[in-house]
């Protein structure tokens, strides 16, 4: 459908990023303490792994290139489905300002386009049943339920 409005653009995450993708992702969750060094030496982990992990940022362009969306796919290699991948979308989030622009939309879909190009049969993520009509205008179907353990 719609393109992505000029006035952003997504990008692969940098190591310094911190300020920016600490405070977008708070509108998800607690991101803790967290160290500019441990940010950059996490962020340099994830670019080596490239074929593995792919973190964007979107900016805005009009906004000093302000960062204002994340998110993150990683591809996961399986011995089902002939030793075929699957990608998991992860931690999206779009600032509290410019919600409702459909850059969640865009993000989505880049991600998405990723894991297609990677060669992943399929495209998951776990969601809050508030953001099912959300994944859904994405071209998501709701197939199950996200159990959990936690430490
Ligand atoms: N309920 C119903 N519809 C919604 C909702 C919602 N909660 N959120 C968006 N939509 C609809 C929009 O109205 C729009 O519909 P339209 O195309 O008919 O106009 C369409 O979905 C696309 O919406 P966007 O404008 O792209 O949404 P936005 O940029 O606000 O991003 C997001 C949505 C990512 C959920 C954002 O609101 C956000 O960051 N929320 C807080 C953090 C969060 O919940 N992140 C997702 C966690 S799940 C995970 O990380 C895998």
């Amino acid at each position: 459908t719609s393109q992505l409005h000029s006035d952003y653009l997504i990008r692969p995450i940098e190591a310094d990023d911190y300020e920016g993708v600490v405070a977008t992702l708070s509108v998800l969750t607690k991101v803790g303490q967290l160290s500019k060094e441990k940010f950059s030496s996490t962020v340099e982990y994830l670019k080596k792994h490239s074929d593995i992990y792919n973190t964007v940022v979107i900016v805005n362009q009009a906004k000093d290139n302000m960062i204002v969306g994340v998110g993150s796919i990683f591809i996961e290699q399986k011995i089902i489905h002939e030793c075929g991948k699957v990608g998991h979308i992860e931690d999206i989030a779009i600032s509290g300002e410019e919600q409702g622009r459909k850059l969640g939309y865009h993000l989505i879909k880049h991600l998405t386009e990723i894991g297609s190009d990677q060669g992943c049969y399929k495209v998951i993520l776990d969601c809050a049943e508030k953001n099912i009509k959300f994944y859904e205008k994405c071209g998501y179907t709701n197939e199950g339920f996200e159990m959990a353990a936690r430490f």
